[in-house]
């Protein structure tokens, strides 16, 4: 289980130190927005290449942006642990996987909110973690949609039963308020933006996130049938 705080509502002209904030983090998360495949526009590759030098938490991009194909082996390049793609924006979404992973990163792939995942199953063998969004990709500090919980319930149901190895990630208002019922979907990635960056102490933010999905993984599973 891990608990990634996402840089996007930290102060960007204070990278460095907002990362420092969230020492035990597992991973950072680092939206990448374009402008183009949503309307925001935030950081590229220099910038992660910097952060990269500037902090020992594993990278966790999350690319908002369009023609991935092009664009996301940089990231994976500059180091970044983890390169999520949007499976929206791909055009050969198999051979951006194959290109994250010889580049030496994890593949990741993202759904947005209304984008089933079941004709992507057969594909998602290529892939290291699932990004089930929660909210509209593009901005920060929205609420949480648990209507996309079904998709996380399914990719847990097939990383159980062996069909499928993949962390699911969830995106998007995760809170105390909401991370639990992610964890009892079946989520163990969790992306945390303006509960984290907007809470007093950030670092016991995180920890606070991490003792509540903690608490749901530690109960025993429902007997099945
Ligand atoms: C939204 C981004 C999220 C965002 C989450 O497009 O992908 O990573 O930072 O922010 P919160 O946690 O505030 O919803
Ligand atoms: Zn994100």
């Amino acid at each position: 289980m891990m608990i990634a705080p996402s840089i996007l509502s930290a102060d960007f002209a204070r990278l460095a130190e907002e990362a420092a904030a969230v020492s035990t983090a597992d991973w950072l998360h680092v939206d990448v927005m374009d402008a183009h495949f949503v309307p925001n526009l935030t950081l590229g590759l220099p910038v992660v290449e910097s952060l990269h030098a500037a902090t020992d938490i594993p990278l966790d991009c999350h690319l908002m942006i369009e023609d991935p194909d092009r664009w996301a082996p940089p990231y994976a390049e500059a180091g970044a642990r983890n390169v999520t793609i949007h499976v929206e924006a791909a055009h050969d979404p198999v051979q951006v996987a194959r290109a994250l992973r010889a580049a030496g990163a994890l593949a990741g792939l993202a759904l947005k909110p209304g984008t089933p995942l079941d004709p992507y199953l057969d594909i998602l063998g290529e892939y290291d973690t699932l990004l089930v969004m929660t909210v509209e990709p593009g901005f920060g500090g929205q609420s949480f949609i648990s209507e996309v919980l079904p998709k996380v319930r399914r990719a847990r149901e097939l990383v159980q039963s062996g069909h499928l190895k993949l962390f699911i990630e969830v995106d998007g208002g995760v809170s105390a308020d909401t991370i639990e019922q992610a964890a009892e979907a079946g989520a163990d990635v969790f992306v945390a933006g303006s509960a984290v960056y907007g809470a007093d102490d950030p670092s016991a933010a995180v920890e606070g996130l991490r003792a509540q999905a903690s608490r749901v993984f530690g109960q025993p599973t429902p007997a099945v049938g």
